[in-house]
């Protein structure tokens, strides 16, 4: 018996390896542009299954940012000097502008950032075809959380659809860069440990329209290849999106013995009388650790400042006041559990620091159904506060070290990917995507060559349940 299910699992390692190895050989669609560097093209750009139209400017098709650095230059960062505890709104403001520093002017083709180059995640172009939310064609954009009808605003009547683009800076791309080029070609998430004061920042667009949120106001418009509704089942069709929500994640050399990370978002205030769109971000908050020992509010609905949280900093002048005229000036009506810190399109039953603190990935390379299979984030069952199973807080809310490494969740290992949900998710989907690759016959072809019948018979997957896939929720 232990033989047959080892060379079964010998079998399957072959036939995964020849599908890599063919997928590389064969031009992806969605690659970049003929005529760019050959590593350029390693992986695709955007979903194969949603194309540009024939003829559409190569300009105007989104390239993936994949030369990724092997070293990076020593170097200061504007943040290190400010203290986020006492002075959370001027950090996250300079992150802020270091995050928009030459992209601005290229509008986001980070690679042509004549500042500093930026890189984006590998694999999220295509999460599968039952989901349908990879990367569009226009801007790389991935579908994220929609916003339920009066989660942005009390005038929200509809659901609003939407989808985001985050990128990293040089010493986010040498960690990417370890993951994902390897010998063999298969991501390696031992490696994701990031350097100290790695950058991720990722701006979050909504097409719920200025009638139903009206400090959308004036603000960043996309266009975007994405579906005409939330029911994600029809063709894409090119939609106006609106900047909504913008978030930095910080690698904070102080936080080195804790969570690593420095989580902060900004939500655009239309009606707030900054001269650009960029002044018209106003900080939400940020936060570095998720207070496990707080339960005060837990299970409280609305918007709030928890006091009793020691690791959150909150903006209290965007806390909701009701009945009270806002025009087109914004506020939030939700943070996250108990007052932790999330963005208005997020969950108000997780947090930044917990969802991203669970970024990790099956860590057993022998099992090949759980491959790929990503660590539960939340509980999304709870669509609400008071609804949250308060037996499951610790486990969701309990603090996660930096850095790759093991973390045990309902008896199974899991390698952590350093509170990168772009790399877990990008291996969920690489993994996913081999499922559907014809392994039967090349397994076959293997298994003659070496004369080992038994090795004819693979591990099938092609019917296997969809490996759960990395979301901010459920849909
Ligand atoms: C319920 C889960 C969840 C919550 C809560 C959440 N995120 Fe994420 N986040 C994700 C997922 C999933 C991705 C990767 C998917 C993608 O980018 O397409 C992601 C990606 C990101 C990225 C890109 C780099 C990376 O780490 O993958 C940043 C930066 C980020 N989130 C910041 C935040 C901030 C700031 C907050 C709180 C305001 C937050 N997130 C809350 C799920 C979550």
């Amino acid at each position: 018996m232990k033989t047959a299910l080892t060379v079964a699992v010998i079998a399957l390692t072959c036939a995964l390896g020849a599908a890599v190895s063919q997928e590389r050989t064969a031009a992806p669609a969605g690659a970049a542009p003929a005529g760019a560097a050959a590593s350029a093209a390693r992986f695709p750009s955007y979903d194969p299954r949603y194309p540009p139209p024939p003829g559409t400017p190569p300009a105007q098709v989104f390239r993936l940012s994949q030369d990724f650095p092997k070293t990076y230059a020593a170097d200061t960062f504007p943040w290190e000097k400010i203290d986020f505890k006492a002075f959370p709104n001027e950090y996250l403001r300079s992150v802020l502008n270091y995050c928009l520093e030459g992209n601005v002017d290229v509008d986001f083709r980070v690679q042509d950032n004549p500042v500093r180059k930026w890189y984006h995640a590998p694999w999220l172009h295509d999460d599968g075809a039952q989901f349908g939310g990879g990367r569009e064609w226009r801007r790389g954009m991935t579908r994220e959380r929609m916003s339920r009808p009066f989660e942005l605003h009390t005038k929200q009547t509809g659901r609003g659809q939407n989808w985001a683009v985050g990128f990293y800076n040089d010493r986010g791309g040498v960690g990417l860069g370890k993951v994902w080029l390897t010998a063999d070609g298969r991501p390696d998430p031992s490696k994701s440990t990031f350097p100290p004061n790695t950058v991720a920042c990722k701006l979050l667009f909504t097409d719920a329209p200025v009638e139903q949120v009206p400090y959308l106001r004036n603000g960043k418009v996309w266009t975007a290849n994405i579906y005409p509704d939330t029911n994600y089942d029809k063709p894409r069709v090119d939609r106006e999106m609106r900047l909504l929500q913008l978030d930095v994640a910080v690698k904070d050399p102080r936080l080195a013995r804790s969570t690593g990370w420095v989580f902060g978002t900004f939500v655009y205030d239309g009606g707030s009388p900054g001269k650009t769109v960029w002044d018209r971000m106003s900080p939400v908050g940020l936060s570095w650790g998720d207070d496990q020992a707080v339960r005060t509010d837990a299970q409280r609905n609305g918007v709030f400042v928890n006091t009793a949280l020691t690791q959150t900093r909150i903006n209290s002048f965007l806390v909701e006041q009701p009945g009270w005229d806002y025009g087109d000036r914004a506020y939030v009506r939700h943070h996250g559990l108990g007052g932790r810190v999330n963005g208005p399109i997020d969950s108000p039953v997780s947090s930044c620091v917990s969802c991203h603190g669970r970024a990790g990935t099956f860590a057993n390379a022998a099992d090949p159904v759980n491959r790929g299979r990503p660590m539960a984030m939340a509980v999304f069952s709870a669509s609400k506060p008071s609804e949250y199973p308060m037996d499951k807080f610790d486990e969701f809310f309990k603090p996660i070290p930096d850095g790759a490494h093991v973390e045990t969740q309902d008896g199974s290992q899991f390698m952590t990917t350093d509170y990168s949900l772009q790399v877990t998710g990008g291996i969920r989907n690489y993994y996913q995507n081999l499922r559907s690759q014809p392994v039967a016959p090349v397994a076959a072809e293997a298994g003659r060559a070496t004369r080992n019948l038994k090795a004819t018979v693979p591990v099938d997957l092609s019917n296997a349940p969809a490996l759960p896939r990395v979301d901010r929720d459920a849909d």
